[in-house]
């Protein structure tokens, strides 16, 4: 199936904006296709940003039958615009897809999709440091009906954004609050499909940990309420003796994160050791307080790495690095944004 591009013409298009909030303005173009039983995917068309048009009967608004995915678009120092491991992206799309009833997606007119998009709109892509565009692609269930049961009619688009860092504090140190009463996933449920659902849910603890001023939520298993499980929409990581990371491994509840995979690899690559283990929350409070954790980092592709400074538990505050961003944290962060922009190698091959 081939994609029709329709431009807009150049001049009614817009510009990127000076100040780059996340995920606020959107770039002139996005790619929309349908699905429908029996036809498949069809009407692959990249054209002008669009309101949806969507019956109030949709299945996505009632039963919330939809996924998502964030990748990004990087300007590179000879101005040309890359992605970063987008073949990752889009094999979770798809397993995102098996899991909520939804069809999948060809990979091969994805990809296609996400080059026609940002080399249309490669202007929209920010050159200050840190910046980038974010890509969402996205899919809904649209068939009217309100019994519940799979859709039998799919949307497909994928919208991009500017952005500059996700949280304001950048590098330094978020404050994270560990949530003793609320959990996000449980095994055999939907943790491990990127959902909106899985999002709206955390919505509650995380107003409720802002008004207290924490930035985001550390969840525990949901079964025993005790082994770290991801920190608010990133992956977790935590550094022993300053060389030694551990995040807890995929358990059937948290999102295989595709920086928290890149994490994985890279550091060994550049001197530190790995692991993935099951973390008892009682041991990694206790470990921070006898200093054998060194530093506390949330991994995503929205937040890349984020340092964690201060974590509360049952109302004790728990102090880690001085609350200062950490070497192991900025050694990753410099590796990864290095692949990523082009200023370094790309010894994985990540970068198209
Ligand atoms: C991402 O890191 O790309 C995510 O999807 C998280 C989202 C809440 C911004």
């Amino acid at each position: 199936m081939s994609i029709t591009v329709n431009p807009i013409p150049e001049n009614e298009r817009g510009s990127c904006p000076k100040e780059l909030a996340f995920g606020a303005a959107f770039a002139d173009h996005m790619f929309t296709q349908l699905y429908d039983d029996g036809l498949g995917w069809h009407d692959a068309v990249i054209g002008r940003f669009h309101d949806l048009k969507l019956s109030p009967a949709a299945a996505v608004l009632h039963y919330g039958q939809e996924i998502f995915e964030g990748m990004k678009a990087y300007r590179r120092p000879d101005g040309k615009v890359s992605f970063f491991r987008p073949d990752a992206n889009i094999k979770r799309f798809n397993r995102s897809a098996a899991r909520m009833v939804m069809p999948e997606v060809d990979e091969a007119v994805h990809l296609e999709a996400l080059e026609k998009l940002i080399s249309l709109d490669q202007k929209w892509v920010p050159s200050e440091p840190g910046s980038s565009l974010y890509i969402r692609p996205t899919m809904i269930a649209t068939s009217p009906k309100l019994g519940l049961g799979a859709a039998k009619a799919y949307m497909h688009f994928i919208i991009t954004s500017p952005v500059g860092p996700y949280f304001k504090e950048g590098l330094n140190p978020v404050s994270v609050y560990i949530s003793d009463k609320y959990r996000r996933a449980v095994v055999g449920g939907v943790g491990e499909a990127k959902t909106g659902g899985n999002y709206a849910a955390s919505l509650l603890v995380s107003e409720d940990v802002a008004s207290k001023g924490y930035t985001q939520v550390l969840w525990l298993d949901a079964v025993e309420g005790r082994y770290a499980e991801e920190v608010g929409a990133m992956n977790v990581c935590f550094v022993y003796g300053g060389e030694r990371v551990v995040t807890p491994s995929l358990s059937g509840s948290i999102l295989p994160g595709i920086t928290r995979d890149s994490v994985l690899k890279l550091a060994p690559h550049i001197g530190f050791e790995v692991e993935e283990a099951r973390l008892d929350v009682n041991t990694i409070l206790a470990d921070i307080k006898a200093g054998k954790i060194t530093e506390v980092f949330g991994c995503g592709t929205a937040a890349v790495i984020s340092p964690i400074g201060r974590l509360c538990f049952k109302g004790e505050d728990y102090i880690i690095n001085d609350n200062k961003a950490g070497p192991v944290a900025k050694k990753l962060y410099d590796s990864l944004t290095g692949i990523q922009y082009g200023t370094a190698e790309d010894p994985f091959n990540w970068v198209h």
